[in-house]
């Protein structure tokens, strides 16, 4: 389906909201499974959930913003308060749960219309596929200015999912072996998270050489492509047999997260990132399960607390420790996002950033 590109008016920010102008926005897979009506969601709606912007107006009660302000958006927002908050696990709050399922702001209602009057959804309470965007406070970070908008809306999904994974959700060790299965915007950023934290060997498993070479450019010790070689073989035999010690998949495919598991090592950790269709079911075997002690988990916004770790994030970009600019291979104005999302579909980009 293609996507629309037409002229809506936005409600001004209501208590407790902030307007956004956006910078820019990243097409990241969960756009695509949207487009291709694999997740269940409120319709119409505008997409995109990667982006950062400026602060453009505050609605009343807004403390911590305010007009002018730099901010990177949340595709879930956590309201700091319930249980998944306090236990520092922000990515499971409910309030950003409920705009994700609802499509609506928190007082049940959508700041886009058409003009006729006809509600347009938010989707995952971000909607960056837009020049303006209207959402919760508590669904921003404030960032620090100096770096560039198009760099820290990437900080907004792949990076912080990809990269938190490894070290928030696994908290991989120095020395360890990791394999990574799927090596697109998110995938990367699990490689340079590994290579991060000091992994030895990073073994990226991708069906597309040019994408495993760009694994490489963020730290990738060993290539493997699926379409030439068992990967569940390959990853053991580049770990004396034994099996990685963490395994990330970071497609969403049934097949390739039961392959994820199969190839951790004994008492390995295998951790699903990608999100997969809504619906699917992965067979994995129970009895490996047990005897082998392995540990299958999911991740989700990288097991991260966006407040702290975002800024961090972007701290390491400015020391020279994190790749942004290398993700970004196509730039396309926001007419062009059928272009983006073919260019997606084809493999040929890591990440495509709408320019708004
Ligand atoms: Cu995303």
């Amino acid at each position: 389906m293609a996507l629309q590109v037409e002229e809506l008016t936005i409600s001004p920010p209501r208590q407790g909201e902030v307007l956004v102008r956006l910078a820019a926005a990243g097409l990241c897979g969960t756009d695509m499974h949207a487009i291709d009506g694999e997740l269940p969601l409120p319709l119409p709606c505008v997409l995109g959930h990667e982006g950062a912007g400026v602060v453009e107006r505050v609605g009343s009660g807004v403390t911590e913003l305010a007009p002018g302000d730099h901010v990177v958006l949340l595709w879930r927002a956590s309201c700091g308060r319930c249980l998944y908050c306090s236990l520092g696990r922000p990515a499971l709050c409910d309030l950003g749960l409920r705009i994700r399922q609802t499509g609506r702001m928190p007082d049940g209602q959508t700041r886009f219309h058409r003009a006729d009057g006809q509600e347009i959804h938010h989707f995952l309470g971000a909607s960056t596929f837009a020049q303006y965007t209207v959402l919760p406070e508590a669904a921003t970070v404030k960032i620090r200015p100096d770096v560039p908008l198009e760099l820290a809306a990437l900080i907004g999904c792949g990076v912080l999912t990809g990269v938190g994974a490894v070290v928030y959700a696994a908290a991989v060790p120095a020395g360890s072996s990791v394999a990574v299965f799927g090596t697109g915007g998110v995938g990367l950023n699990v490689v340079q998270g590994a290579a991060l934290v000091g992994a030895e060997r990073i073994i990226a498993v991708d069906t597309r050489q040019n994408k495993l070479e760009m694994a490489r450019t963020f730290g990738a010790t060993h290539l493997v492509n699926a379409t030439r070689e068992d990967p569940v073989a390959a990853v053991r035999a580049l770990t004396q047999g034994r099996g990685a010690d963490y395994a990330f998949e970071a497609i969403g495919l049934p097949a390739t997260i039961a392959q994820a598991l199969d190839c951790v090592r004994k008492a390995g950790t295998a951790v699903v990132v990608g999100l997969a269709a809504a619906g699917a079911l992965v067979s994995i075997d129970p009895v490996a399960l047990m005897q082998q002690e392995k540990t299958l988990r999911g991740s989700l916004y990288g097991s991260s607390r966006p407040r702290v770790d975002m800024p961090r994030l972007l701290d390491l970009y400015v020391a020279g420790k994190l790749k942004l600019d290398q993700l970004i291979t196509r730039r396309y104005p926001l007419n062009e996002i059928n272009d983006a999302v073919a260019a997606m579909r084809a493999g040929e980009v890591a990440r495509a950033v709408i320019t708004l």
